[in-house]
């Protein structure tokens, strides 16, 4: 049995704490210490034992774990990821990779100088279901893939806008739960090559949007659809269809639908539609369920994939590069939701 990878968590917030628990349950790593600007509470101190500290020079120099993740906030990502990286020290960053582009390459630059693992915290692609359509769509029996329609509607409730930066530039839907869905369908359909998108703000009457409508156009020439919205009440979303945070509760629901010209696929409840015989809207559509390991896990399932990167058994699943991608992609969306015209990525 190989030694455990022992790991430090920078920024013990919403999502630093969801890592803590993945940790907790992985057989290939434990938590090694923290790192927290804000005083943390002594109670949960106690209960994890693992040395706090309260910037990453101090836990560089004095305690330097095998590995990192790190889960602050997106503007401070090139600063601590960076540090790391220059200490060989492999990261786990969450996503976005950063809040700008040129930070984002100064991030991937790093990793390469220091031939050190940089893992970008994009976890559905550890899910297995999302694995399956992915081996599905490439052994070719969807046939060639034509178009794609993503839904996203949630309903946020009011609480949720008592944060300022929520209902400001980047704290909507765009910025806050798209970038998921842009990772996704670039790992499931290949490059984007144009994007188009509107945006409405006109039920919140906020200043940033509450629904976008997203067009984009693939390499491939496959088409896309996202829509997206955060005042709509629907069951149709991959948080609520997924199951993979205990907080959403799960709808059962597909929020994925991708067509090909010999079956149509739709996902998180993954069923297949195809014809039988003859390919004819005039017959009969079969559909068949697909099994798969409902994974409920996927932080678990992205932690252990982790340390097998820092054990030099894997590549990272998600790179820098990947990271990099669905920033451009999202900066498109603005400049097109902005301007009205379609971009070139
Ligand atoms: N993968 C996902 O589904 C998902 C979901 C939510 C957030 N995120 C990402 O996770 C990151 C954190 O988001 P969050 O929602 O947990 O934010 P958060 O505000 O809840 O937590 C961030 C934490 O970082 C701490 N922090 C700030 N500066 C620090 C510093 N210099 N050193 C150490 N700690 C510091 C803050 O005190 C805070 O506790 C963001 O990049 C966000 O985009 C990912």
């Amino acid at each position: 049995m190989p030694k455990k990878i022992k790991i430090s968590v920078v920024g013990i917030g919403l999502m630093g704490q969801q890592h803590i628990k993945a940790i907790n349950k992985s057989k290939l790593c434990v938590l090694h210490s923290i790192v927290e600007i804000k005083k943390y509470e002594s109670k949960s101190k106690k209960k994890l034992r693992v040395p706090v500290y309260s910037n990453i020079e101090y836990l560089i120099k004095e305690n330097k774990p095998d590995a990192v993740i790190i889960a602050t906030p997106n503007n401070l990502h090139e600063k601590h990821t960076i540090k790391f990286l220059k200490s060989k020290i492999p990261v786990l960053l969450e996503k976005p990779i950063s809040d700008k582009i040129t930070s984002a390459k100064k991030i991937i630059k790093a990793a390469k100088i220091s031939r050190t693992p940089l893992l970008i915290g994009y976890h559905r692609r550890h899910n297995s279901i999302v694995n399956v359509v992915r081996t599905v769509i490439k052994s070719g029996k969807l046939g060639r893939i034509v178009s794609a329609n993503i839904l996203f509607w949630i309903y946020k409730h009011k609480k949720y806008f008592k944060e300022n930066w929520r209902t400001s530039e980047g704290g909507g839907p765009l910025g806050i739960n798209l970038v998921h869905d842009l990772d996704m369908i670039c790992y499931l359909l290949g490059p984007i090559t144009y994007v188009q998108a509107f945006t409405s703000n006109k039920v919140r009457n906020y200043k940033v949007e509450d629904t976008a409508s997203v067009n984009l156009i693939f390499k491939s020439g496959a088409l896309c659809t996202i829509n997206i919205s955060d005042t709509i009440v629907s069951p149709w979303s991959y948080e609520l269809t997924a199951g993979e945070n205990p907080a959403y509760p799960i709808t059962n629901q597909s929020s994925y639908f991708i067509g090909g010209t010999k079956a149509s696929i739709k996902f998180p409840n993954i069923k297949i539609w195809y014809y039988k015989n003859e390919r004819s809207w005039w017959n009969f559509i079969k559909s068949k369920k697909i099994k798969t390991n409902k994974s409920h896990d996927t932080l678990i399932n992205q932690i252990n994939h982790f340390s097998k990167v820092v054990q030099k058994k894997t590549k990272p699943k998600v790179t820098g590069e990947d990271g990099l991608i669905s920033l451009k992609i999202f900066d498109a969306i603005t400049k097109s939701a902005n301007s009205g015209k379609k971009i070139k990525i």
